[in-house]
C-alpha cells in the first residue's frame, strides 16, 4: 500500500514538474503574430526571474563571472559582473513564420553592467592599465534578433522547437562609462582616460561592446532553449502546426 501511494504521488509530481506550463504562457495559433507579441510581453517579466525546474537561470540580474575580451591591443577581462534591466525591456515586434523556420524580435529599452574590470593596452590611441570598477549604463538601445528554428522531437515522440542559431543588429543607443582606476595609482590620468572613453562612447561601444552582447544575447537564447526542451510545442501553440520539414 505504501508503495502504491509512493508510486501514485512520484507520478503524480512527475507529470506536474515536467509537463505543467506556466500560468503565464498564454498558447496562440501558429504564426498569429498579434498573439505572440503580447504573450511574449507577457512571459518577459517572469520568464526572466528564472524558471528553476526547467534549468532556466534568473536573466535579471543576468551574472557574468568572468569575461575575457579578446581585443586587439588591450587584454581586457570583467569579473563579477551583473546586468540589470532585461524585465523593463519593451518588445515592439515579433514575427514568427513557421515555414521559414524564423523567429523575429525587436526589443528596445535599458540595460546596466556593473563589476569589477582588468585592463591593460590601449584604447584607441589611450594607454591604459587599470584594475578597478566598472558601471556601463546603456540607454535606448535597440535591438533585432532573429532565430532559425528548428523542430526536433524528444524521446516520447513530443515536438520541441529548437534554436539552431541566431543572428542579431544592435544600434546601442547611448552609452556611459564609469571605470575606476583606469591608470594604476594615477587618479588624474584616470580620470583624463574615462572622460576621453565617454566622449568616444560610440566607437569604444562598437570596439568592446560585441564581445559582452554576443556573451549576454547567447544566454539568453540558451535560457529559451531550455525552456523549449522543457515545454513541447503543442503546449505553446494552439491548434494545427503548418507543415514544417
Ligand atoms: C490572433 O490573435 C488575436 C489575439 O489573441 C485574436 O484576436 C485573433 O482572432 C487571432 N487571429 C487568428 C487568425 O487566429
Ligand atoms: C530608458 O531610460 C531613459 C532615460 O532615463 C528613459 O527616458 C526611457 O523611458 C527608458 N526606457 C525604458 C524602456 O525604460
Ligand atoms: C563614477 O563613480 C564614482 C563612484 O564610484 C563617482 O564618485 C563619480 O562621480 C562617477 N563619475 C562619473 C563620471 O559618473
Amino acid at each position: 500500500m505504501w508503495n502504491l501511494c509512493t508510486l501514485f504521488l512520484a507520478v503524480f509530481v512527475f507529470e506536474k514538474g515536467l509537463a505543467k506550463i506556466p500560468d503565464f504562457i498564454h498558447p496562440c495559433t501558429a504564426d498569429n503574430n498579434t498573439c505572440i507579441l503580447q504573450s511574449t510581453i507577457d512571459a518577459l517579466p517572469e520568464f526572466v526571474r528564472g524558471l528553476p525546474a526547467m534549468g532556466v537561470p534568473t536573466l535579471d540580474p543576468f551574472t557574468i563571472e568572468k569575461l575575457s575580451l579578446p581585443l586587439p591591443g588591450l587584454k581586457a577581462s570583467l569579473y563579477n559582473g551583473k546586468m540589470t534591466g532585461f524585465r523593463n525591456l519593451v518588445i515592439d515586434n515579433v514575427e514568427s513564420n513557421f515555414k521559414k523556420h524564423k523567429f523575429m524580435m525587436e526589443v528596445h529599452g535599458n540595460l546596466s553592467l556593473k563589476g569589477s574590470y582588468k585592463a591593460h593596452g590601449r584604447v584607441l590611441v589611450m594607454p591604459i592599465d587599470g584594475d578597478g570598477d566598472l558601471k556601463v549604463k546603456m540607454t535606448n538601445f535597440k535591438m533585432k534578433v532573429t532565430i532559425n528554428t528548428a523542430v526536433v522531437p524528444d524521446d516520447k515522440g513530443r515536438k520541441h522547437f529548437h534554436a539552431k542559431g541566431y543572428q542579431y543588429t544592435i544600434d546601442y543607443g547611448q552609452v556611459s562609462f564609469n571605470m575606476t582606476n583606469l591608470f594604476k595609482g594615477n587618479p588624474e590620468l584616470s580620470n583624463t582616460v574615462l572622460t576621453f572613453i565617454n566622449e568616444n562612447w560610440r566607437l569604444i561601444a562598437d570596439e568592446f561592446g560585441k564581445p559582452v552582447i554576443d556573451f549576454a544575447t547567447e544566454n539568453v537564447v540558451r535560457s529559451i532553449e531550455k525552456f523549449f526542451l522543457a515545454v513541447p510545442i503543442e503546449e505553446l501553440v494552439e491548434g494545427p502546426l503548418p507543415y514544417y520539414d
